[in-house]
């Protein structure tokens, strides 16, 4: 029998034969560090308030071991299009499965992250929600989905669930027997909301004249911060938003840029809360709908009955345009009120410590599109790339993504697949495994519009390949013929070497563009696999599965 704990049974509904704990089990299903961060949080406020907490990564919990749980905290974030983050695959897989045990002695809550600019937002944490309740388990608390800015709800959800945990639990008598909390992998004092202002050294157009791109290579002097990284963690980055950007929206608001507003509970002018506090240039479906109704704008009107138009329109106006498309009076405190909190931009880190020590480099591609006459770029992108001068400071934090990682051992042969800005990572990695003298072979599969104008880093990986550290370079330049040429393309071409190399123990990384190129390759990697296997697209589909769950097979998509 497992071992009881005095006290907290007392207010334990009583199930027979339940191998009751007095353990609360923190599992985040994270891929960004989001759910990460909040589930962290959430076990250091309950060990603090006295109860015995076991914090773990989704990937680092055997589903099956579900059953032996009685009292689970889920923080779980969704991808893009709805899927779960990748260290949740498998427990979410197995709760939808037929092996998914009753469990009707499991008592949960869930904390979903999420993004309402997508149609599946907060997919994953619903799921879990329906599964785990399909399952006999009961909610100790409704699920609370979260926005992009998701901290207050995150906190108020942490903050009611402890004092819900402590009344069923109790207090544990045995508050010195707490598990231990996992520590950051870096000692810095500096976080996400405590960053570190930083110096950017170098900001260099890396795409040529002609491109249709504009890619930065940036590097931020991470000096005394004491902040360290792997190849594969992701940077943060806190922006300003564009002055001319603000002005134009504070004049079309015809608002006074000197009025106080309160944001956070602080008091800002409105022209301070634009600049620095608030998201204008991603627009929610949220604040489309609060505009249409108060404009009583016909055509926003009709847009915001369907959801999927909303988001296509959200995603493609930023706020000052959805508040010129349909003039309307609105107060700054409203205003303010309907927009959403900052948030920073996380960006895959191009470059290992091992070769650039204090320094970090970024590879930046600045979004910029035409929308009535005038340039709207992207908050985060067009401050790193464009406004933010050399010597100028950037605030920043080191965002850890263990979903992402070299195989530790040296000898491992790797398959990078990073088209456009997603070469990044692996820039990082070939420092690395250079600085390691790693003798496993690295092929390197890279694709952009054109070979003249967006070879990103060519230099580079031409010294590699003359070093011998680069085993393979295969490019896929998409308009340099008539007929587009894809990486996934290349990867077929080279289906035989592939699957040799994916035999002999090789791990295969995905980074760049979720929606279609992602997607697009796992579709060929599962025709590989199937080909040259002699496999049905379900085995296919289950080898590439098992190399996912043994962390052979990892993405690193946005
Ligand atoms: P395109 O824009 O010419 O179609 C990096 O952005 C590269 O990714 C570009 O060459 C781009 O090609 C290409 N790309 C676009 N869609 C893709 C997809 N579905 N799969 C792979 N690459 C894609």
């Amino acid at each position: 029998a497992a071992k009881s704990e005095g006290s907290s049974f007392a207010t334990l509904p009583t199930i027979s034969g339940a191998k009751a704990s007095s353990t609360l089990t923190i599992l985040y299903g994270s891929q960004t560090g989001n759910a990460k961060g909040v589930a962290k949080s959430l076990a250091e406020q309950a060990t603090a308030q006295g109860l015995t907490v076991d914090l773990k990564s989704m990937g680092e919990f055997k589903p099956k071991s579900i059953k032996n749980l009685t009292h689970l905290l889920i923080v779980a974030s969704t991808n893009g299009e709805g899927e779960a983050p990748d260290d949740a695959i498998a427990l979410h897989e197995f709760l939808a499965s037929k092996k998914a045990p009753k469990l009707e002695n499991l008592q949960y809550s869930v904390l979903a992250l999420g993004d309402t600019s997508y149609e599946f937002f907060c997919q994953t944490g619903k799921d879990f929600d329906e599964y785990l309740s399909k399952l006999g388990a009961k909610a100790i608390t409704p699920r609370v989905d979260c926005d992009v800015d998701y901290e207050e709800a995150a906190a108020a959800w942490s903050k009611d669930i402890i004092t819900k945990a402590k009344n069923i639990l109790g207090e544990s008598e045995t508050s010195s027997n707490v598990v231990a909390m996992p520590t950051a992998g870096s000692v810095s004092e500096y976080t996400k909301q405590n960053p570190y202002s930083a110096e950017l050294s170098i900001s260099q157009k890396i795409t040529g004249r002609d491109s249709a791109k504009d890619v930065r290579h940036i590097e931020i002097d991470l000096g005394e911060s004491g902040l360290t990284y792997q190849p594969g963690d992701a940077l943060g980055v806190w922006f300003e938003n564009d002055e001319t950007l603000v002005d134009e929206l504070i004049v079309a608001l015809g608002l006074s840029e000197s009025e106080n507003v309160s944001v956070a509970n602080e008091t800002l002018t409105l022209r301070d809360a634009l600049v620095s506090a608030l998201e204008i240039t991603q627009t929610s479906v949220n604040f489309v709908t609060f505009w249409a109704e108060l404009s009583k704008d016909e055509a926003l009107l009709t847009l915001v009955q369907d959801k999927n138009l909303s988001r296509e329109y959200a995603a493609s106006h930023q706020i000052v345009d959805v508040v010129k498309s349909a003039p309307a009076s609105v107060d700054a405190q409203n205003f303010v009120d309907a927009l959403r909190k900052i948030t920073p931009r996380l960006y895959s880190i191009a470059s290992s410590q091992a070769e650039v020590e204090e320094e970090v480099h970024l590879t930046v591609g600045i979004v910029e599109y035409d929308k009535n006459g005038y340039t709207r770029s992207g908050g985060a992108s067009s401050f790193l790339g464009k406004r933010l001068e050399e010597g100028g400071t950037v605030k920043v934090f080191v965002e850890h993504n263990d979903n992402f990682r070299l195989p530790t051992d040296g000898n491992t042969p790797v398959i990078m697949i990073g088209p456009g800005t997603g070469v990044a990572p692996f820039r990082a990695f070939l420092q690395e495994r250079e600085a390691q003298n790693a003798e496993g072979e690295n092929w390197l599969f890279f694709g952009d519009q054109t070979f003249t104008q967006d070879f990103l880093y060519q230099v580079e990986w031409q010294g590699y390949l003359k070093s011998g550290l680069l085993t393979r370079i295969d490019l896929a330049f998409s308009r340099d013929q008539a007929e587009k040429i894809y990486v996934q393309d290349r990867l077929k071409e080279n289906a035989k070497a592939i699957f040799e190399w994916l035999e002999r123990g090789a791990h295969l990384y995905v980074c760049g563009d979720m929606s279609r190129m992602a997607k697009d390759v796992e579709v060929a990697l599962i025709e590989i696999i199937a080909e040259q296997g002699g496999k049905t697209t379900e085995q296919a589909e289950l080898y590439l599965k098992e190399l996912r769950n043994a962390k052979r097979y990892q993405k690193d998509v946005y």
